[in-house]
């Protein structure tokens, strides 16, 4: 049966910790020059039905290290759901490419997507989860910090995709996690439940009860893509929850700053505390890639992933 990555939740936590030390090898093999052509000759359709830097150049950019190919769709070359069902789109991709990115706004024409295409579909971001980013993260985490289920990992801002899936990652990493939004931005109620569900989980209001003693503070856009309208709104709605030296004077003297970019330097984040010596965030864009290739090598080539060397230890 073929595997998606639409989220964190569907892999087990051998998977997870197998995509990680995967990534970790493939940047390794990268950083000395091994060539490593696992895909050679597939072709990844890229569809986006929003903006993107990080997700379109990694994905291409991986696709071609690993000796494949990929190709970049527009928001206005398909219109799913609009010019041509996401049905037909994933049935007619499925008789030329090998793998499918979307990225799009409801979760829903991802997993409609995955579920009418023969060949694995990877979610590039939805307004629900952001697994890929999420994926790097942990890398970038591990690189740095070591094993994910130690740490205190704050987010404040918008409970939206990204923050969804910070949860997510908890409920596999069991690192302990603190959420914190203004009110009327909280995750949505499945995603609370499970916050709550967590040993060491906490939703609340209150910016500095998230960042008390923390390792690392995560933050994101205030606006995501396609709230554009909103954004005067939730300038006034968020101004409390920026992350600066007052917030991070909380955490701990040497928490990680992370973001998944793009920022709106001065909004969720200031110049000092994302240029400062604590920020990981071009870390973090720079393991999208390695991340992704790790994805792709593991949908399309999964023998690749269960005969790697088992972990010395554990590794979330
Ligand atoms: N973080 C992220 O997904 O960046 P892009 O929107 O530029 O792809
Ligand atoms: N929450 C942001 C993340 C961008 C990578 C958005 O959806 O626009």
């Amino acid at each position: 049966m073929k595997r998606d990555f639409l989220d964190l939740s569907s892999l087990t936590a051998a998977e997870l910790d197998g995509l990680l030390r995967l990534a970790m090898r493939l940047k390794a093999e990268l950083k000395s020059g091994l060539e490593h052509p696992y895909l050679r000759g597939r072709t990844l359709a890229m569809i986006f039905q929003k903006p993107s830097l990080r997700t379109r150049i990694t994905f291409e950019t991986g696709m071609a290290q690993l000796g494949g190919h990929a190709i970049y769709l527009a928001p206005q070359d398909i219109g799913i759901g609009e010019r041509e069902s996401a049905k037909d789109v994933a049935r007619n991709l499925s008789r030329w490419v090998d793998l499918i990115m979307i990225r799009t706004f409801a979760h829903a024409t991802c997993v409609e997507l995955a579920r009418e295409a023969a060949v694995p579909v990877i979610n590039g971001l939805t307004d629900l989860l952001h697994p890929c980013q999420l994926l790097a993260d942990l890398l970038t985490l591990r690189e740095r910090l070591g094993a994910l289920r130690k740490l205190k990992i704050a987010f404040v801002g918008d409970g939206f995709n990204l923050a969804n899936s910070w949860i997510e990652a908890a409920t596999m990493a069991h690192f302990e996690l603190r959420v914190a939004c203004p009110a009327g931005y909280d995750p949505e109620l499945s995603f609370q439940s499970r916050l709550r569900n967590l040993q060491g989980g906490l939703l609340t209001h209150d910016p500095v009860a998230a960042v008390r003693d923390a390792d690392v503070v995560y933050t994101d856009t205030w606006t995501s893509m396609g709230q554009e309208r909103e954004a005067a709104k939730r300038r006034r709605d968020f101004k409390d929850f920026q992350v600066n030296r007052a917030l991070m004077g909380h955490a701990r003297p040497e928490a990680v700053v992370m973001h998944c970019l793009p920022a709106h330097r001065g909004e969720e984040i200031t110049d000092e505390v994302i240029d400062g010596p604590f920020s990981v965030v071009l870390d973090q864009a720079e393991n999208r890639l390695h991340a992704q290739k790790a994805v792709m090598v593991w949908l399309l080539r999964p023998e690749i992933l269960t005969h790697q060397a088992p972990a010395a230890n554990d590794s979330l």
